[in-house]
């Protein structure tokens, strides 16, 4: 490919570079375009258009490949551990023994949240949505820290992100706590990460919590699997946020806020209420036919992708982990899981689904894997929330830190009304 475009405009054109990526598409640069045609350019979904240069992750979507600091997802899963995977998103290397341990100590020691945000959780009502009193208790953390919100400060913006991977799993299990009416149980530093949040969120005091290891490490690679993807719509978010210079408490929050949304991170809460709503497998073909159906709003949850026009490779290692996760509780006849292999199944083998290249995503199975964890589906989209954010957080990172970075400032198709002059009251028809 050449490292230069034409753009043929009839009286003039216009030179537009090339650059080249490590691998994935290049990308025409328009930076200049409206200075140098008076054009913008359209793409209001951001089809075909790269916001940023980035290191962090790469996603292949015909071949179902996702690499983070270019390593494959299957081996992070299997191999790596939740903090190892969110050193090397916000540094770039897996960690040394001594970077490992030093990095474990210090989110460990950043897991308390002041105590005062218990009572800004009183205000909320026991039955909110814990995605409403996420956005709430992540954007109030901007009034606790002060001593971490100056985005021109290095060490601050190192305190702030080992903050928000610390105390995100804290203000989850809090939500789920006050939720239900259970006392707030405080983080304890001698279990790992994904222990430590499976505690604070079944522990009782009137008697010992055990910890499962096997579903620990479900819990554990669970957060490995949604920690990072490219620039999905809640890390654009982030990233649009932080180019403000908004402090990073209120970017996370303006993260978790998107991530909320059914077309996004609350496909897993409603893919599980599908799958609950079809029942059993004969009901499934009365679905699919909603699916196609062009008058009908339905979608199948949990199915099809921007990215992946192949198999999320997430979706794979999520229905392996929720093979375990089952057989350990006993649980392999889980109706629900038999629901939705035979609809995959048939989804996989229908022409529709196959034309237009849907497959599972990550949602499709994470639901029935929390439902067996002993979460409601109301906390699914908030554990998705706890995990990426280190992926916001290493993104926000990247950009605070490029020199070139610029407040985002998208600009429009404007087809309203033409300049035009006040009426008064007994003018207006
Ligand atoms: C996540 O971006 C990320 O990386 C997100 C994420 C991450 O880790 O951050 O991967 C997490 O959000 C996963 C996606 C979770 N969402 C869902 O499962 C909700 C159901 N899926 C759809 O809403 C949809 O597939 C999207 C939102 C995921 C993608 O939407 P696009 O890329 O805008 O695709 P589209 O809506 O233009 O659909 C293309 C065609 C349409 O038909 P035509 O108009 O071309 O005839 O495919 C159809 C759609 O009707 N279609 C579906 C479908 N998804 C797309 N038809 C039935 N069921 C579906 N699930």
């Amino acid at each position: 490919m050449s490292d230069a475009a034409k753009l043929v405009l009839g009286e003039k054109d216009a030179e537009l570079g090339i650059r080249h990526g490590t691998i994935g598409p290049d990308v025409v640069d328009i930076a200049a375009l409206y200075r140098d045609t008076g054009l913008f350019t359209y793409d209001p979904g951001f089809t075909s258009t790269a916001s940023c240069e980035s290191k962090i992750t790469y996603i292949d979507g015909d071949e179902g490949v996702l690499l983070h600091r270019g390593y494959p997802i299957e081996q992070l899963a299997e191999k790596g551990d939740f903090l190892e995977i969110c050193y090397l998103l916000l540094y770039g290397e897996l960690p040394t023994q001594q970077e490992r341990d030093d990095f474990i100590y210090r989110v460990t020691r950043h897991t308390m949240v002041h105590e005062q945000m218990t009572k800004f959780f009183s205000g909320f009502r026991r039955d909110a949505h814990p995605m409403a009193v996420m956005v709430g208790s992540v954007g109030a953390l901007s009034a606790f820290y002060h001593d971490s919100t100056d985005i021109t400060d290095p060490h601050q913006r190192m305190v702030a992100s080992i903050r928000m991977v610390a105390k995100i799993p804290t203000l989850a299990a809090m939500a789920y706590k006050y939720h239900i009416g259970q006392p707030f149980v405080y983080p304890r530093n001698d279990l790992s990460y994904a222990e430590n949040f499976l505690h604070m969120c079944f522990a009782v005091p009137c008697e010992p919590y055990q910890i499962n290891p096997v579903l620990a490490k479900a819990m554990d690679r669970i957060f490995i699997l949604h920690a990072d993807h490219e620039q999905n719509a809640s890390t654009s978010t982030v990233r649009l946020a932080g180019s403000s210079g908004a402090n990073p408490f209120a970017c996370i929050a303006a993260g978790v806020a998107c991530l909320w949304g059914p077309a996004h991170g609350g496909a897993n809460e409603a893919a599980l209420n599908m799958l609950t709503e079809i029942g059993t497998k004969d009901r499934i073909p009365e679905f699919i036919a909603r699916a196609k159906d062009k008058n009908d709003p339905f979608r199948l949850m949990g199915f099809g992708h921007r990215v992946y026009k192949n198999y999320d490779p997430r979706a794979k290692i999520m229905q392996q982990t929720c093979h375990e996760v089952l057989d350990e509780l006993g649980l392999k006849d889980d109706p629900l899981l038999e629901v939705a292999m035979e609809l995959e199944h048939i989804a996989l083998n229908d022409p529709y689904f196959i034309e237009k290249k849907l497959y599972p995503n990550v949602d499709f199975y994470s639901g029935i894997t929390l439902k067996a964890l002993g979460f409601p589906t109301t906390m699914f989209t908030v554990l998705f929330a706890v995990a990426r954010t280190v992926g916001w957080i290493a993104q926000w990172k990247e950009m605070i830190e490029d020199p070139q970075q610029r407040i985002g400032r998208p600009r429009q198709l404007y087809t309203g009304a033409p300049q035009r002059d006040y009426l008064s009251l007994d003018d207006r028809s």
